[in-house]
């Protein structure tokens, strides 16, 4: 919002000149109490979005307007002006087709650059004694998009119920705030998920089936808000403890006793075998070659996958 303030005299020849109309407009002398106000609205906005300068109290029975890129009121700063009597828009150097002066005084910019960033001078003309001028001043602030952030995971394929994992809503963006979403809706409450400060990490406790995901993160500014894919933790199961089995409880002297490491559950695990401790070989089934009276061993089947 600016206040009206008196402008330096110094524009009178340049407007006269720009303003074919000239000799019919007196500028406004404004009293200080004159409240002309402009408002941009909106109030912040990216690049490639549209702004309308929204000039508020304006006073009736004005000649005209004249708008300003900055806060000189030169010729080189003109960028359009609007006469009253015959609705006649006269554009200026500054001028770049994008924008377009109501007859309230509103000025419509579209398709907002970095350049247009800035403060905006309006003049605004009243026929009357004298020849002054008022000025309002606004600046608009161009903020950046948020960038499409992506979730990083410390573990994207966690044992199941055993390992916590952490997810990072990538990239840092100054001035955002983070958000965290869990099969499309906000996370649900639970002790086995923790924000950090920031919200930018979450942290999960043993992940079971229920909170594996998908997880969405997404970065919020002052202008806009954008969604991370979704990512999805891939849960390792747990194995089984095998059972050892053997064809018959008892044997003779000098018979074949074979031993079956059983894992119904996890038919493509791997077995491996342990004979007093040591490594024998890797396979499901187990031959005791000779076996005698006072064999005894401890034998352990392992599965891994
Ligand atoms: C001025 O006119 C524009 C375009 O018709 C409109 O959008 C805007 O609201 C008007 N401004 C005020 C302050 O009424
Ligand atoms: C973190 O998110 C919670 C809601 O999930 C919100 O209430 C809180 O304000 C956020 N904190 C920050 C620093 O953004």
């Amino acid at each position: 919002m600016g206040l009206l303030s008196a402008p330096p005299c110094t524009q009178r020849i340049t407007w006269k000149g720009l303003l074919l109309t000239a000799s019919l407009l007196h500028i406004w002398n404004a009293p200080t109490t004159a409240q002309v106000t402009i408002e941009a609205h909106p109030p912040k906005l990216s690049e490639g979005k549209d702004v309308l300068l929204l000039v508020h109290n304006l006073p009736k029975n004005l000649a005209g307007y004249i708008w300003y890129k900055g806060q000189m009121t030169d010729l080189q700063h003109y960028i359009t002006s609007y006469l009253v009597h015959n609705h006649k828009i006269i554009p200026g150097p500054e001028y770049t087709g994008r924008e377009t002066v109501y007859s309230n005084a509103s000025l419509l910019i579209e398709d907002v650059t970095r350049e247009d960033a800035g403060s905006y001078t309006l003049q605004i003309i009243k026929p009357g004694d004298g020849i002054r001028g008022a000025t309002g001043h606004f600046t608009v602030t161009l903020y950046l998009d948020a960038p499409k952030p992506s979730i990083s995971s410390s573990n994207l394929n966690p044992r199941e119920a055993m390992e916590a994992v952490t997810l990072t809503c990538d990239s840092e963006t100054p001035d955002a705030s983070y958000l965290w979403w869990m099969n499309g809706q906000s996370l649900p409450m639970t002790y086995r998920l923790k924000l950090s400060k920031t919200n930018r990490t979450l942290i999960l406790f043993g992940v079971t089936k229920d909170i594996a995901g998908p997880y969405e993160c997404e970065i919020r500014n002052a202008v806009s808000a954008s969604r991370s894919d979704p990512v999805t933790l891939n849960l390792l199961h747990g194995l089984d403890a095998p059972t050892i089995s053997s064809s018959y409880i008892y044997y003779h002297t000098g018979e074949v006793p074979k031993l079956s490491c059983l894992t119904d559950f996890h038919p493509l695990a791997e077995h491996s075998w342990l004979i007093d401790g040591k490594f024998q070989q890797s396979a499901q089934v187990f031959f005791i070659p000779q076996i005698t009276k006072t064999y005894s061993r401890v034998y352990v089947c392992f599965i891994h996958n």
